[in-house]
């Protein structure tokens, strides 16, 4: 199968009541743990790339990755995603280097100016096939996303959350009446969840406990992501767990291993880690597992 857009995938989650995993990648290790639990899993997954990764990592290589990914993968789905494009001219090159989708991102421009530039995306990359996610509109001048998730590993303060029995931080609830007042007006219409990390505790703790200094780092709970899952939302953006995953394992490593020098003793471990989180995601989370 050939890099995939995400029309059909949409079509099939929201029907289905389960969504896409849409994961962030920057490097060979993170493709391929992504990559082997979905295959394995057949299991369609979106594999997104942001201006900083296209930065890192340059263009040409994480388009080539990820096609190496297709032929090693040929029974499932994959979408090459731009995540939060922020101009028309970046959109335009990833439309013309080979993604299938791409997100514009001018929030941080004025409403109308949001508008024309989102248009101006639309119109070029839908003459190309190529599918568009859009952010339109912001919160007091802050990204607006707007039932309550927010980028990185620390969603929420202290004094945002209440505590249970064993003193762990417990969230405030995610806004779904919001979210289904959405779907009520838009119906049919596949939404899309950012900042959908949850943050998982173990790693937090794993890092921590080799060095790390992550205190009160904080996400969205899995129960709320899979509800929202079998709502409207079609793609759940995560980035931080894999973050999490990759460093917790590294920094382990190097604890137990203060010796090992060859990056393939560490970045094996890391990528496994990936592989286990993604399996966890596609199974418990986002019920996308066996939907290929
Ligand atoms: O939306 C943010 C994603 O986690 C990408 O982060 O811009 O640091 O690559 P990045
Ligand atoms: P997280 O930081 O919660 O992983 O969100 C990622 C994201 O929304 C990428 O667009
Ligand atoms: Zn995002």
């Amino acid at each position: 199968m050939a890099l995939v857009t995400t029309t059909e995938m949409f079509k099939k989650a929201y029907d289905g009541g389960y969504a896409i995993g849409a994961f962030n990648v920057n490097n060979m290790e993170i493709v391929q743990g992504i990559t082997e639990a979905a295959g394995e899993l057949k299991s369609p997954v979106i594999l997104q790339v942001s201006k900083g990764a296209r930065a890192y990592a340059n263009h040409t290589y994480l388009v080539k990755l990820v096609e190496a990914a297709v032929i090693e993968n040929p029974d499932i789905p994959i979408a090459l995603h731009l995540d939060h494009g922020d101009s028309f001219e970046l959109c335009k090159s990833c439309v013309d280097g080979g993604f299938t989708s791409v997100m514009i991102d001018a929030s941080s421009k004025p409403f109308a100016e949001n508008i024309e530039i989102t248009k101006k995306v639309v119109e070029y990359a839908h003459d190309h096939g190529v599918v568009v996610e859009a952010e339109l509109g912001t919160l007091a001048g802050v990204e607006a996303i707007a039932i309550g998730t927010s980028h990185g590993a620390y969603k929420f303060t202290p004094d945002q959350c209440t505590r249970n029995e064993q003193g762990i931080l417990v969230p405030p609830p995610l806004r779904f009446d919001v979210l289904e007042e959405v779907s009520k007006r838009l119906p049919g219409f596949p939404i899309v969840l950012h900042g959908s990390s949850s943050v998982p505790q173990n790693f937090v703790k794993m890092i921590n406990e080799n060095g790390g200094k992550m205190p009160d780092a904080i996400g969205i709970p899995e129960d709320e992501l899979r509800h929202a899952a079998e709502l409207s939302v079609c793609k759940i953006n995560i980035d931080s767990d894999l973050r999490l995953a990759m460093t917790a394992t590294i920094r382990e490593h190097f604890v137990q291993h203060p010796g090992d020098f060859d990056p393939r003793q560490y970045l094996k471990p890391a990528r496994a880690a990936i592989k286990e989180l993604v399996r966890h995601k596609l199974i418990d989370v986002l019920g996308c597992a066996g939907k290929a």
